[in-house]
């Protein structure tokens, strides 16, 4: 996990930048997804938010089984990761489509994150954020089909997920393994939606005090 600008601001409106957490629907080493992460981010900043990047391949966690949950209880990795989706004002999610729908891995981690820990609502880390999504992939459709079941599953978490939206579609032509994207179009429509999230994520209320489990 990497903080791409370093500051100490306030999630409360007008007082400092938001805070976004920034990463790919991906854990593979040579992630398209990833690389598009990295764009997004820096295009975060840019926009003068706060940033950390997080690989999913730095946060393993079993596939979701209540049976496991109730003998061992939400496992490390997942209540790490939940406490650092709480830390943040905004999501920057960049994910790939597999079967026309989100990718297992991420699905199961947005489902580890939902879970109560410590007598916590499982909606914590979720409710009162502001989140905007992006795609890459090879195919013709950049991954657009996977974004609206993952806008979907958000929005029934509670998050305010953006309109805007970008899904690049052969996506292996234009992110470049030594990173940025080439076309200047492409990161110009990034950076928009990165502009957007930090500026809603800048005028949002503070979250709602905890509700009870
Ligand atoms: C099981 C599986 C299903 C996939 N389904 C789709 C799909 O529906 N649409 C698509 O555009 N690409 C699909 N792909 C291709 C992925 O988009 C491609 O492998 C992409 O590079 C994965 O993202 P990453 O590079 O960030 O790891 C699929 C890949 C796998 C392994």
């Amino acid at each position: 996990m990497s903080p791409l600008a370093a500051s100490n601001a306030s999630t409360r409106p007008g007082t400092g930048a938001p805070r976004v957490l920034v990463f790919a629907g991906s854990a593979r080493s040579g992630s398209l997804n990833k690389r598009l992460a990295k764009v997004a981010a820096e295009a975060v900043v840019a926009a003068g938010g706060e940033v950390t990047l997080l690989d999913l391949a730095d946060h393993r966690l079993p596939v979701y089984d209540g049976d496991l949950e109730a003998a061992e209880g939400v496992p490390a990795a997942a209540r790490r990761l939940r406490e650092i989706m709480r830390a943040h004002d905004a999501l920057l999610i960049v994910s790939p489509e597999n079967n026309a729908s989100v990718p297992a891995a991420l699905k199961n981690a947005l489902d580890w994150v939902s879970r109560p820990v410590d007598g916590q609502n499982g909606l914590v880390p979720y409710r009162g954020k502001v989140a905007a999504l992006l795609a890459a992939s090879p195919g013709a459709l950049g991954g657009l089909r996977g974004l609206v079941h993952l806008r979907q599953i958000l929005a029934s978490l509670g998050v305010l997920v953006l309109s805007e939206q970008f899904a690049l579609p052969r996506a292996h032509e234009h992110l470049p393994e030594s990173g940025g994207l080439a076309d200047a179009k492409h990161h110009a429509t990034v950076s928009g939606v990165a502009r957007r999230l930090v500026e809603v994520a800048a005028r949002l209320a503070p979250p709602a005090p905890e509700a009870t489990p």
